[in-house]
């Protein structure tokens, strides 16, 4: 995370991160070729599997622009948002429509606000 913080800050990168102990799901939102840059390095990473991207397109607005990379787990607290946007009681990013992730990590933002 922090060496993610550090190169996004430098690259006009921003974004959120949320993870349980089987998965990883991320929006980075930035400037195009800087995006294409951090996504061809995290493909090519063989700590990585299964990457898959859920959604590109272009932005009116960010909506993590106050983050170079925000980020938030499962708890108690928030297990209803993420319930919200889930089919299933695990959080299983694979299994989330890309509308659903975006609100699922919208919401989970605010609660860092
Ligand atoms: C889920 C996940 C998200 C990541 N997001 C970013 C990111 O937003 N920006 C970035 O520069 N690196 C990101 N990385 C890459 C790691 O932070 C990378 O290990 C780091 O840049 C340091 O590189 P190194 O481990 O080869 O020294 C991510 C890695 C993982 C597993």
């Amino acid at each position: 995370m922090q060496q993610a913080q550090v190169n996004n800050a430098a690259n006009g990168i921003t974004g959120m991160l949320t993870f349980n102990k089987d998965y990883f799901l991320q929006t980075i939102e930035g400037p195009r070729a800087e995006i294409n840059r951090l996504l061809y390095s995290l493909i090519t990473d063989p700590r990585h599997h299964d990457l898959q991207v859920i959604e590109t397109r272009e932005l009116k607005h960010r909506a993590w622009s106050k983050w170079s990379m925000n980020y938030a787990s499962p708890t108690e607290k928030n297990a209803a948002i993420y319930l919200k946007y889930s089919t299933t009681i695990d959080f299983n990013p694979y299994l989330l429509s890309a509308e659903a992730a975006y609100n699922l990590m919208n919401e989970l933002s605010d609660q860092h606000d």
